[in-house]
């Protein structure tokens, strides 16, 4: 059983959006010359962050998702990423964008990225929603990123704790009030 838990909001619904309108601003700059941009999802963590963003890009998207192994019990660096759902769709020449809920110790999205060049896309940035940069343990930074946070442990808008808690409209911080009072 999960132990019990609180949630402390820390990043409201509202200032996502206003986060993500910012950022479209900018994709779509920078994806000017692009007839179609090919958006990839990391599931689970991204469905929320990505159907939010797709419908802000007022541009001609394709969705396509991918599905790495869950980070389960394995936290050390040197963890290997495995690929559980590959891409339906062929990058090769094609623009494309990559989305992240949240970029921890990087390995994730490193490994990804790798397997992605390899299919020689002609333009491949990233997003992420939340970057916790004191975590990493790679030499990576997503090409635009929502929100740097601390090393708090997060859930919400796509997020979970356990399974739970990926529909809270907002980011929310996990605290363990009976741990907290020893
Ligand atoms: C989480 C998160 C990122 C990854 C980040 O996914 O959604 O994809 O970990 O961690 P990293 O930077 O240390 O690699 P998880 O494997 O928990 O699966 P989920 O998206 O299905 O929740």
């Amino acid at each position: 059983m999960t132990q019990a838990y609180v949630i402390d909001k820390m990043i409201s619904a509202k200032a996502i959006d206003a986060r993500i309108e910012e950022l479209c601003r900018e994709i779509k700059s920078a994806f000017a010359s692009t007839e179609k941009l090919i958006v990839v999802g990391l599931l689970r963590g991204s469905f929320v962050f990505i159907a939010d963003l797709v419908r802000e890009l007022d541009m001609n998207v394709e969705v396509d998702f991918l599905e790495t192994s869950s980070y389960g019990d394995s936290m050390q660096s040197s963890r290997e990423v495995r690929i559980l759902k590959d891409l339906r769709g062929e990058i090769e020449g094609q623009d494309v964008l990559v989305v992240e809920d949240i970029v921890d110790t990087g390995h994730t999205l490193s490994h990804v990225l790798q397997l992605l060049r390899s299919r020689k896309p002609r333009k491949l940035e990233t997003i992420a929603l939340l970057d916790k940069p004191s975590r990493r343990e790679t030499d990576i930074r997503a090409t635009w990123t929502g929100f740097e946070i601390p090393d708090e442990f997060v859930v919400g808008y796509g997020i979970d704790y356990a399974q739970r808690n990926r529909n809270l409209p907002f980011i929310g911080c996990v605290r363990f009030p009976e741990a907290e009072a020893g």
